[in-house]
């Protein structure tokens, strides 16, 4: 755990600031397979204009399609560098959205302000998955949700999906079943698998609307 606490804040976190302009070079060697992975967050949320924040946005390219299809969208990413990107993708495309440097641990919102809380593949990089989450249920709605995609060891438990999470965690990522995380907090959730050998997965906690 220490270790890779180690590495999210010695190589992850300068690398996300000052190399974010390499970061969409993944998409694009990768022939937007990361995109297309983190399309299927987008059916779990409710449909525009409800009130959506992205938190570890990196670049911003979900974001900007959140934008585009009408969401009143925020988001929040340590990385100042990764912030600036978005910002500017954003401008190039004639959208807007309130966007902050900050971390997942102390969201500068007040509490139950929106509809959903999205993250892609960034969870995997939050070192404490508790605090991470109080946050982000504290300030979604009643009857709100939060949509986290990341990678991870598959359902069925394969042995490809297996190797690829170890390999993950080596290079100091979080590898988890969000599932129980997020059932601990009172919500309702479920999970789908996909990508090779469903390595990826979407897993969607919703608030009770009583709370
Ligand atoms: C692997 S990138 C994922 C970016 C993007 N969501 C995607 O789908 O490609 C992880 C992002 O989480 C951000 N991040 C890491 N720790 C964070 C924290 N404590 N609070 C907010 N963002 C954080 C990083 O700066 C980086 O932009």
């Amino acid at each position: 755990m220490q270790r890779k606490i180690e590495i999210q804040r010695r190589f992850w976190n300068p690398v996300y600031d000052r190399l974010a302009w390499l970061y969409d070079g993944v998409d694009w060697f990768t022939f937007n397979t990361t995109q297309r992975l983190r399309l299927p967050a987008l059916e779990a949320l409710p449909r525009p204009p409800a009130r959506v924040l992205e938190v570890g946005m990196g670049t911003g390219r979900l974001h900007a399609e959140l934008a585009a299809r009408g969401y009143a969208t925020a988001g929040l990413d340590l990385a100042p560098g990764m912030v600036r990107r978005t910002r500017r993708r954003l401008a190039a495309r004639g959208l807007r959205s309130m966007l902050a440097v900050g971390s997942v641990y102390a969201l500068p919102w007040p509490d139950a302000v929106f509809d959903a809380v999205l993250s892609t593949f960034a969870f995997s990089a939050f070192a404490d998955a508790d605090l991470a989450l109080d946050e982000m249920v504290r300030v979604i709605k009643p009857g709100g949700r939060v949509v986290i995609v990341d990678a991870g060891e598959a359902l069925d438990g394969n042995v490809m999906a297996h190797l690829l999470a170890r390999t993950w965690e080596a290079m100091g990522d979080f590898m988890r079943d969000e599932r129980p995380l997020l059932a601990a907090r009172g919500l309702a959730v479920t999970r789908r698998d996909y990508g090779p050998w469903g390595c990826v997965h979407v897993t969607v906690g919703e608030k009770s609307l009583k709370t």
